[in-house]
């Protein structure tokens, strides 16, 4: 299979990235946690890749790295020696991946009679459970999709759009510096990347500069990445367990999240001078560490002492939080103090699409900037064709011929030469740029239909301009005369004055595994952003382009989570000892609110725009710790064994308690507060217990402010809380009552609870919603 030679996530992006269209899902076989490579099995149809936690592991700390490793290995091994198939393949080659760090465990190819023979309580390893580990359960990690891309069939497939990366934190308020030794409690702050890999020598990573890494680092660099620096001070690649393997980014993808995060300022970046700027990550005096998989990743990570996680990546759908990789990953990382910072996924505006949900994480869904970029056409006739698209290419400008080949597939143009014509495409299915370009065309029109993306610009391999209900205008002039005429222009950054609003393919909630949590959590720019490329891919991503970019264009959530990244670093400077449940508050608490329109309101926004600025001066926190999480877990009905797979405890260990269970999700202290109500018209009551803690001036009086809509009674009790030296953290419930009623152009009712001593301004978002409505 595919995956054999090369990690299948990245394959598969360069496999896709040929078509215009194509499904924006990047299916990982092996899944989100393991590469898998060396691993044989019975046959690869019958094997599924499992992670296989284990309470306890083999006691290495005096052993050097070699045997530790060893020791761990030897001891997986055995662990399911036992229950391979008879004639089957060797326990080492089954395995693909051993966590031992952070995590404890294993990634392997099992069938599903292994499988269940390793569950089993008969197992007799679980008679030495004293003297080794035991088996605590196992998940299937979650396929992972990178979520650049705009979903199924509308954008092209590597989403290269164009507009203001760096435009993104100016809009954001974040004051620009270069000078990472006047900052230096920013050097302290540590950003680990779960994405495609780095290139190392984009001027955005100069180390220049930047003291040693800090004392807590206890990362590497990978064994063929020796160019580690100052600034990027960890890098590792994992693939089937092969550690050796370049972490070098040949995607574009990690170099673009990375720089966005962190990059240092670089004046006059621009795609082809295009949306130039400088441009410059929240915190560039941040250092940053690597990591080129899932689950290994986090294991890594987390003892490797970064601050921040950021992960640009999710399953299609929202996954049951302990057969969720991420989820399990970043519970393992909150639970020692990182905050991790999640994409919500690009399969907007379907409600319930939104993919990374676990309350331990912060989930981020793509905002548009006060810049967008478009692409511009001009008929024979004189008139203007606004279409969407990033076109940037030598000798644009010049008219050509407009010629319909009756189809633009591979078939189609197979054999023909269209050199010094513009191709009028029909719709954007089955188009190919491979093709294309092979017919020596300078360029095409292509036909979208609906006008879900009409908002995101993305870069073809080919001059080629996306239009929509305009396509009609081009047709009736293809048929008026005998020698159509087009111009196809370089593109422009326009102005966008509705921003800061929600794009279009931005997903949405509820969360399907939680109703009762809200999410998204906030918004960050996603659209046209600008950052660092890498030398390893094309401009537009597919293998016919043959432009090279030092920075690129692209959109997607994936490029709204290092927004958020950032602003959670930003944080981290200033308050380094801050839990996640902490930093994720202060940037939900201090959001912006947006309400521009969209009728998924908060589902598609949850607390509204991250404003990194705001968020280190929150005045109240709402915190929560590891033990909250698996009272959360344990309202949701979680049962010992599946309690036991998320948290790494033995499931004796690991039950819930009677209070626990009869407690509700909406119990949790979060910043935000979902009301899921099971009919319209119906009289509906639930209360929510809340605890903030003062993280402003000691004597401080707070009061709540309530907004809400007709229909919708919110409580606040009590409404005052004084804080003084002595008393830092204060309870109180917020009742939310009424009937909602259907209608009015969205799908439930926004209200809010906002926190203020005069100074600070604490808000919570309240959204009721039906959802039954949600399918
Ligand atoms: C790791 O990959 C490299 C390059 O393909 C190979 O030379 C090496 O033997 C591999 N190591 C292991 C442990 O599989
Ligand atoms: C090591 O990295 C170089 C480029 O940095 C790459 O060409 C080579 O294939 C890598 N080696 C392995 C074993 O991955
Ligand atoms: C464009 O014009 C040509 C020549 O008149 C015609 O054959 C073709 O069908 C037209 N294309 C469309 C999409 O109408
Ligand atoms: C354009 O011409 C083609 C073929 O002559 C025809 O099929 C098509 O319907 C015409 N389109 C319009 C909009 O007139
Ligand atoms: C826990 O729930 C899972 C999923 O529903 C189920 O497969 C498992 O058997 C349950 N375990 C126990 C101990 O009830
Ligand atoms: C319905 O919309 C109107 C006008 O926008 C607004 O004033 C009212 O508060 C809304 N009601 C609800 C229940 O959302």
């Amino acid at each position: 299979m595919a995956t054999r030679t090369s990690p299948p996530l990245l394959l598969l992006l360069a496999a896709l990235s040929v078509l215009f269209c194509h499904a924006a899902a990047v299916h990982n076989p092996a899944g989100g946690g393991a590469r898998v490579a060396a691993a044989a099995g019975p046959g690869d149809d019958t094997t599924k890749v499992y992670v296989v936690f284990t309470e306890r592991q083999p006691g290495t700390a005096e052993l050097p790295e070699a045997e530790a490793g060893a020791a761990i290995a030897a001891f997986h091994h055995d662990m399911i020696g036992g229950v391979l198939d008879a004639d089957s393949s060797s326990a080492p080659d089954r395995v693909v991946y051993h966590y031992s760090r952070s995590l404890r465990g294993f990634a392997a190819r099992l069938t599903d009679d292994e499988k269940n023979r390793l569950a089993s309580p008969l197992l007799p390893l679980l008679s030495r459970e004293d003297t080794v580990a035991a088996f605590i359960g196992f998940i299937q990690p979650t396929d992972i999709n990178i979520d650049t891309v705009p979903r199924h069939c509308r954008g092209p497939p590597k989403v290269v759009y164009r507009p203001q990366t760096t435009r993104s934190w100016d809009f954001l308020g974040v004051p620009r510096h270069n000078d990472p030794t006047r900052l230096k409690f920013e050097n302290d702050v540590i950003i680990g990347m779960v994405d495609s890999g780095i290139w190392l020598d984009s001027e955005s990573f100069s180390d220049e500069g930047h003291p040693p890494p800090p004392a807590k680092w206890k990362g590497v660099c990978s064994k063929n990445f020796t160019s580690c620096n100052n600034k990027i001070i960890g890098a590792r690649s994992y693939y089937g367990g092969n550690t050796t393997l370049s972490v070098l980014d040949r995607e574009g993808h990690g170099t673009h999240t990375a720089s966005t995060a962190t990059g240092r300022a670089v004046a006059g970046a621009s795609l082809g001078g295009l949306a130039g700027g400088t441009a410059r990550g929240a915190v560039p005096g941040a250092r940053l560490a690597v990591y080129k998989d899932i689950l290994a990743a986090f294991d890594d990570a987390i003892a490797d002492g970064v601050d921040v996680i950021s992960a640009s990546l999710g399953s299609v759908f929202a996954q049951e939080y302990a057969a969720d990789t991420m989820a399990v990953g970043a519970f393992h990382a909150v639970r020692r103090g990182v905050v991790v910072s999640v994409s919500a996924g690009n399969s907007g505006p379907m409600l319930g699409s939104v993919s990374n949900v676990a309350p331990w994480t912060i989930s981020v869904a793509a905002t548009l900037t006060d810049r967008r970029i478009i692409s511009e056409l001009v008929l024979g006739n004189g008139r203007r064709v606004v279409g969407s698209a990033i076109t940037v290419f030598p000798n644009l400008g010049k008219p050509s011929l407009l010629v319909d080949p009756g189809g633009c597939d591979h078939e189609q143009l197979d054999g023909k030469r269209y050199k010094g014509a513009v191709l009028l495409c029909g719709m954007a299915i089955d188009i190919s740029s491979e093709a294309i370009s092979l017919t020596g065309a300078d360029g095409a029109i292509v036909y979208m239909f609906g006008d879900e993306d009409k908002d995101t610009a993305f870069s073809f391999a080919v001059p080629a301009v996306i239009v929509m209900e305009e396509f009609d205008h081009i047709i009736d002039y293809n048929n008026s005369t005998s020698h159509p005429m087009v111009t196809v222009k370089k593109s422009v950054t326009v102005k966008n004055a509705a921003a800061p609003s929600v794009v279009e393919f931005s997903s949405r909630g509820p969360n399907r595994a939680t109703y009762g949590v809200l999410k998204p959590d906030i918004g960050a720019p996603g659209v046209d952003i600008l950052a660092a490329w890498t030398p390893e891919a094309t401009l537009s991503g597919s293998e016919v382009d043959s432009r090279r970019t030092k920075y690129n264009i692209i959109s997607g959530t994936s490029m709204a989570c290092p927004h958020v990244t950032g602003a959670a670093a930003y944080v981290k400077s200033v308050h380094p000892g801050w839990s996640h449940a902490a930093v994720q508050s202060v940037l939900m608490t201090t959001a912006t609110p947006m309400g521009s329109g969209e009728p998924e309101a908060e589902l598609a926004y949850g607390a509204g725009q991250v404003d990194p600025v705001r968020a280190r001066y929150p005045g109240l926190v709402y915190d929560a710790a590891e033990d909250d999480y698996v009272g959360f877990l344990c309202a949701q009905g979680y049962n010992s064994s599946q309690l036991a797979a998320m948290t790494g405890r033995r499931a004796s260990a690991a039950a819930c308690s009677a209070e626990a269970r009869a407690s509700a999700v909406g119990d949790l202290n979060y910043p935000s507060i979902a009301v899921p109500v099971l009919n319209y018209g119906v009289g509906f009551a639930a209360e929510f217990p809340r605890t903030v803690t003062n993280v402003g001036p000691a004597d401080s009086v707070y009061r709540a402010t309530v907004t809400t809509v007709p229909g919708i009674d919110v409580a606040v009790t009590p409404d005052e809380l004084a804080f003084s030296a002595s008393t830092k953290k204060l309870s109180f419930k917020v009742r939310v009552s009424g009937t909602l009623l259907p209608a009015n152009g969205t799908l439930g009712a926004s209200a809010s609870v906002v926190w203020s001593d005069g100074r600070h301004h604490v808000g919570s978002p309240i959204y009721v919603f039906h959802h039954k409505h949600v399918m």
